[in-house]
């Protein structure tokens, strides 16, 4: 179980805010995530979300009913769009590689899965995630994230003004778990509550760009998956059982690397649903 060696009393006083020092990514230290959140800790905790895009507590002891209030202060927790089995609280969907009795007790197996932004396959994707780690492999399984705030900064003014107005298709590899129409998003997005844009493509998720022959599609996006996941963007988190990580689906991208199938990961995951549809950068 996770080391807890002093019990926290969630003053906003004990709160700590330790930057990764990579290109985003943030520890918040001295919180019991089970119990009550004073406004004061809400709002810093928003906040620190806003700068940093990817927040994670340690050593957490968190049940289901915890998970849902905690991500309840960011919006909606609703029950992810993918199917799963029956569980006892709905909003809680399961990312596991184990089986019982030959079906997958979660989601997402052992392989690598690339970057993506949450649901970019909806029309109104997911805004905020949060993954509570129950357990987790010896070797491999962490996930990393790029900062898309940052990487769209970077880009030459030329590739700025080229990326004005265009529009990128979205799709799951999973046939039956798209929308029956095509879902596309503006390639360059605006933060709702910060106003920074960002870019808005991964290549675990992202088709093609509107208007645009295939050979041209595939050569930008290209370019941009490429620029996006220069190493000055990225931040990885290494997994610790009892972790909470939440991020920012609108400002990020993240990937999870693989792990042997014979080893066990289960986590438990959140999603929030703010009604957005992504804001044209
Ligand atoms: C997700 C996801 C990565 C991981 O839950 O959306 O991408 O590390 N998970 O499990
Ligand atoms: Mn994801």
């Amino acid at each position: 179980m996770p080391d807890r060696k002093d019990p926290l009393n969630n003053s906003f006083d004990s709160m700590r805010l330790i930057p990764s020092g990579g290109a985003l990514g943030a520890e918040i230290s001295g919180i019991d995530l089970s119990l009550p959140l004073s406004d004061d800790i809400k709002d810093g905790i928003r906040k620190a979300l806003l700068d940093h895009c990817v927040l994670f507590f340690r050593g957490q002891e968190l049940s289901d009913e915890n998970q849902v209030q905690f991500t309840s202060y960011f919006g909606k927790p609703v029950q992810h769009v993918r199917k799963q089995r029956e569980r006892r609280v709905k909003e809680i969907f399961i990312i596991s590689n184990l089986t019982q009795n030959g079906e997958p007790i979660g989601a997402l197996g052992n392989d690598e899965i690339s970057f993506h932004s949450d649901l970019s396959y909806m029309p109104k994707p997911g805004t905020i995630s949060a993954l509570y780690a129950v357990e987790i492999p010896e070797v491999g399984g962490a996930t990393q994230w790029c900062n898309c705030q940052a990487a769209y900064e970077a880009l030459a003014p030329s590739m700025k003004g080229r990326l004005q107005g265009l529009r990128a298709v979205h799709r799951h590899y999973v046939e039956e778990q798209n929308p029956t129409y095509l879902v596309d998003h503006p390639v360059v997005i605006r933060h709702p509550e910060s106003g920074k844009k960002s870019l808005y493509v991964g290549p675990h998720l992202t088709k093609h760009i509107v208007g645009m022959s295939p050979e041209d599609s595939e050569e930008l996006l290209g370019e941009l998956f490429a620029h996006q996941t220069k190493p000055e963007f990225l931040w990885t988190h290494q997994w610790q059982v009892g972790d909470l990580v939440m991020w920012d689906n609108r400002p990020t991208m993240h990937r999870r690397e693989p792990f042997p199938a014979t080893e066990r990961r289960i986590m438990k995951r959140t999603q929030v649903f703010n009604d957005e549809v992504p804001v044209d950068g």
